[in-house]
Order: structure tokens, then C-alpha cells, then sequence
């Protein structure tokens, strides 16, 4: 496997950092994850122009332009020869003797790399279960930050349920989103989804869904459903870069609707996978 690193591309086992990297001692950082498909980058520019934004809510500068990431990207997906697979890019504020405040003179750490990003082609015929556990995130989930450790627990309690995701529900405000993706709903026809807030990553496959459905003119409202509201759906799904529109069909041991994926959600995914070989076959001719 090959590593991007603060300029070099290295071998795995050579890609290593000091103990002092504020990733490791502070989660002090932001990342993306993009897809590749086809031997394409798919919304690049989206990913990079969120990770701008992440950088820029904790005050980090980055290190690049976004042409000169573009080409660490392309240069390692030219090395690896992979048609499908998931990108991961992180940023942290670099190297420096512990101290909780800025350090005057850092250089970003960068870490690019790609990693086996196989679809589960099953579950998204077939759908996955979930359960729900409380939100127990900070108040800036908007920002991509390395600081996952409540999702790792999320996902953990769903790991240790048999089941693929957990639906985070926060206190006052109602279902946020999953772990690592975002929440969609459907009651008589109508598509909810949690607003763009402070609570939630906004996600790329989110922004890319709204348009989707608002190109099909299926009605959709961005507000916060409650716990209840969602064992009452007809159809429940989630969003990422590598879970792409996946149905929910079981929720804390109760179905979702008729306990089969349903025809919005469907239709959705349909209109997803035809846009992910649309772009795979532009860029190619
Ligand atoms: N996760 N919400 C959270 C908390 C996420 O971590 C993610 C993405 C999403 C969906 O965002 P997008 O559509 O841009 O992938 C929502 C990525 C895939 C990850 O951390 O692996």
C-alpha cells in the first residue's frame, strides 16, 4: 500500500510519524473521504472545497492549493492502478511538543492514501438493520474532523447488535444521522432529511440526493425528525461516499415499513449508481 506523505510517496511500512503529531496527541485535525469509481475520482472539488471549509473552522491552514492536492490524487491513483476505491485525505496541524494551544511555527502533517472500498452489492438490494443511541457528539458536527471517537462507539454498540449502523439521536433536537453517514426518511411519499446544521456532517452524497430528488420533483423537507417519527416511516435510508443511497429495513428489532427497502428509496439509488457511471464513462472519453 502505498502512502502519501508530507511531500513522498512511501511504502506503507515507511510512512511513519513522531509521537508529538497533534492527530495523535489531540485529534487535532480534518480528513475527507472520496470515492473512486471507474477509475475516476467522483465530486472531487466537493470533498476538497468541504475540506477547506473543515480547515478553516479550527484555523488551520492548508498546505496546498487545490490543484496541488488534485495532482498528489491523481498521481496516486496513476501508482495504484485501483478502478474502485475510497480516498482518504487527512490534515492535521503537524508535529510540536504537547501543549494544547497553537504551536507559533508547525508545519501540517498530510496523509493521503487509497484504500479497498468494495460495495456491499447485497445490502444495497437487500438493506441493513440499525438501532438508535443517544447523540453524544459536540456542538460542531459540521466540521470533518479526526475526532471520531463517539462514532467509533456508535458503530461499536451496532457492531456488538449484529447490526450495520447506529442513528445518533440528540437530546432537544431529534435524529441527527448515522455513524458515518447521513439519515434520510420517507412518510406518504414525502423525503425528510436532517437540515445542514452545526449537528451534522453535511454530507457530498447528501448534496448530491437533494439534487437528485429535486430533479425527479420528489418533495423534500430538511428538518429534524423525532425518535418516534422514525419507527413511523415507510422508508428509512443512509447516505455516504461508500455506503451510496442504502436502505434500512429494520430499526432497534422492529421493521421499517414492510421490512423491504421501498420504491423511493430504490428509485434513489437507481438515479445514484446511474450518475457514479455517468461520471466514470465522461472522464474516460
Ligand atoms: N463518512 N456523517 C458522518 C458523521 C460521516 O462521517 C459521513 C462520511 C457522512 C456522509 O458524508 P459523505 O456523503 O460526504 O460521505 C455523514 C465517511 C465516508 C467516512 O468517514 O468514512
Amino acid at each position: 500500500m502505498l502512502i502519501y506523505l508530507n511531500g513522498k510517496y512511501l511504502d506503507y511500512s515507511q510512512a511513519l510519524l513522531p509521537v508529538d503529531e497533534r492527530g495523535l496527541q489531540f485529534a487535532d485535525g480534518v480528513y475527507e473521504v472520496a470515492l473512486v469509481w471507474g477509475g475516476q475520482f467522483v465530486d472531487l472539488d466537493r470533498h476538497l472545497e468541504r475540506l477547506e471549509r473543515s480547515a478553516q473552522a479550527i484555523e488551520l491552514d492548508l498546505p496546498f492549493t487545490r490543484s496541488e492536492i488534485r495532482a498528489v490524487t491523481e498521481e496516486l491513483l496513476h501508482r495504484a492502478e485501483m478502478k474502485q476505491a475510497a480516498l482518504y485525505l487527512q490534515v492535521t496541524r503537524g508535529v510540536a511538543p504537547r501543549d494544547h494551544r497553537f504551536p507559533a511555527v508547525v508545519q501540517p502533517t498530510v496523509i493521503a492514501y487509497l484504500k479497498d472500498a468494495p460495495v456491499d452489492q447485497g445490502a444495497l438490494q437487500h438493506g441493513v438493520k440499525a438501532i438508535t443511541v443517544p447523540d453524544l457528539r459536540w456542538l460542531r458536527c459540521d466540521i470533518k474532523s479526526v475526532s471520531l471517537l463517539p462514532n467509533v462507539l456508535a458503530r461499536q454498540q451496532a457492531a456488538n447488535r449484529g447490526v450495520r449502523e447506529a442513528l445518533q439521536v440528540r437530546a432537544g433536537v431529534g435524529v441527527t444521522e448515522g455513524s458515518a453517514t447521513n439519515i434520510w426518511m420517507v412518510h406518504q411519499g414525502s423525503i425528510v432529511t436532517a437540515p445542514a446544521s452545526n449537528w451534522i456532517l453535511s454530507g457530498i452524497v447528501r448534496g448530491v440526493v437533494l439534487e437528485l430528488a429535486q430533479a425527479e420533483k420528489m418533495p423534500v423537507a430538511e428538518r429534524f425528525a423525532s425518535a418516534e417519527e422514525l419507527m413511523q416511516m415507510d422508508e428509512v435510508f443512509i447516505t455516504s461516499t461508500t455506503s451510496f443511497v442504502m436502505p434500512i429495513v429494520e430499526i432497534d428489532g422492529r421493521k421499517v415499513g414492510d421490512g423491504e427497502p421501498g420504491p423511493v428509496t430504490m428509485r434513489l439509488q437507481e438515479l445514484y449508481l446511474e450518475r457514479l457511471d455517468q461520471i466514470a464513462h465522461a472522464t474516460l472519453g
